[in-house]
């Protein structure tokens, strides 16, 4: 059964979106990016390498080549049984996408806007670099300053494209959002062990008092 609002499950401590924005949250148009930002290209590098990217058809025909990202695992959603690019794992639908994934597998939803709608609700983080600028957009990624079901962890600010590096003068930020109100699966896992712990350690300092 697809996802939707009543099926979706909880976020997965393991799952990240990764985005670059502008100030309307405008993310592409006509298949590219809408924002040069070479500083932000190293930062989503060093984010995402070593680890699992999961991407749309779309984004992936997007790169350089049609080619997938290098020292990364890459699976990328297509409803077309006849896509199989070298170096990447196909995945027919979201729920086969999270298959591939095992247990504790570090792994970033990057891209475009239909599988982030779609994947976004199973991230337990955001990472979200704001260029400061509105750009013509066809793609958009989800407001999450007017959703309440995330809050800002965190704000790395103060930065500006510098010449050569792009569409030099725009300032940026890197922005953390993680799930309000609601704990993934990951945070529960690790307090019910924590508690767990606590228990046991109760339990044996009362068996020496005792025994
Ligand atoms: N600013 C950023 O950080 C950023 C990051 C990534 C992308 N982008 C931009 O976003 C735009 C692309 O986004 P987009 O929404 O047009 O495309 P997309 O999300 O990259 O890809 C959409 C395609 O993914 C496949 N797909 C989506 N959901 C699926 C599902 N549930 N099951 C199976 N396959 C599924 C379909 O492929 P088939 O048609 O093959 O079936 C669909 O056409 C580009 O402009 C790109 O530059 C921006």
């Amino acid at each position: 059964m697809p996802f939707n609002e009543t099926t979706a499950p909880a976020p997965r401590a393991n799952l990240s979106a990764i985005v670059a924005v502008c100030d309307d949250w405008g993310i592409g148009r006509a298949g590219d990016m809408v924002v040069a930002n070479r500083a932000d290209m190293r930062h989503f590098v060093r984010c995402t390498k070593g680890h699992t990217v999961i991407m749309g058809r779309k984004t992936l025909m997007s790169f350089p080549g049609g080619r997938p990202l290098r020292d990364r695992r890459n699976i990328v959603l297509t409803r077309d049984a006849s896509f199989s690019p070298e170096g990447v794992e196909v995945a027919a639908s979201v729920e086969a996408a999270l298959a591939l994934i095992a247990d504790g597998e570090e792994a970033w939803v990057v891209g475009g806007a239909e599988v982030y709608r779609q994947m976004l609700p199973l991230c337990a983080r955001a990472i979200v670099t704001k260029n400061h600028c509105v750009r013509p957009a066809d793609a958009y990624f989800p407001n999450l300053d007017e959703d309440p079901s995330w809050r800002v962890a965190s704000v790395d600010g103060g930065h500006v494209i510098a010449e050569g590096e792009g569409d030099a003068g725009v300032s940026f930020e890197f922005v953390t959002y993680e799930r309000a109100g609601r704990r993934s699966e990951g945070f529960l896992d690790t307090a019910l062990g924590a508690a767990l712990d606590l228990g046991a350690a109760v339990i044996e300092r009362v068996a020496d008092a005792v025994l």
